[in-house]
């Protein structure tokens, strides 16, 4: 069975804990509804989202999201067919930006809009293929 695959990126908007929890809260209700799973990378400075499910239900969620005005600068990376799910097992996991993904200067100067979309997906396959780094919130303090 395929699998619909969509990847985008985005830069949070007067965010804290608080609103990353009221994310994670409505994604979660809303995807185990959709039967869509995937990854949320979140930082301070950076949000890069995979979501994966139906095609209907992920191009509708897609579109819910990306009027959302918690994040600005939403860019899609890919969509597309795929064979099988990379997080079957997380409505939405989300996981905090790891030191080998890009640093803050490196987003400022926008290597994420320039990051080809076989480098995302390298992102989140490596991330799939571990456990999620431990943190019950995605760390928004800058450091
Ligand atoms: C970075 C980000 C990621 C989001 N991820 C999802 C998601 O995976 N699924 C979802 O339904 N809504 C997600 N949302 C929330 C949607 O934008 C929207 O608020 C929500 O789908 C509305 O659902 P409701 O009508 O049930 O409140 C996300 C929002 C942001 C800012």
């Amino acid at each position: 069975m395929t699998v619909f695959q969509l990847i985008y990126a985005s830069r949070p908007f007067g965010f804290d804990d608080l609103a990353l929890s009221g994310i994670l809260a409505s994604a979660e209700r809303n995807n185990v509804r959709d039967a869509i799973t995937g990854s949320l990378i979140c930082r301070e400075d950076l949000f890069v989202q995979l979501l994966e499910g139906p095609e209907d239900k992920v191009e509708a969620a897609f579109k819910r999201i990306r009027h959302d005005d918690r994040h600005t600068d939403v860019g899609l990376v890919l969509s597309g067919a795929t064979q099988s799910r990379l997080f079957p097992d997380w409505a939405m996991r989300h996981d905090p930006a790891q030191s080998w993904m890009w640093t803050r200067s490196e987003v400022t100067a926008g290597a994420v809009t320039k990051a080809s979309a076989d480098d995302v997906r390298a992102i989140f396959t490596r991330l799939a293929a571990n456990e999620p780094a431990g943190a019950l919130s995605c760390p928004f303090a800058v450091a």
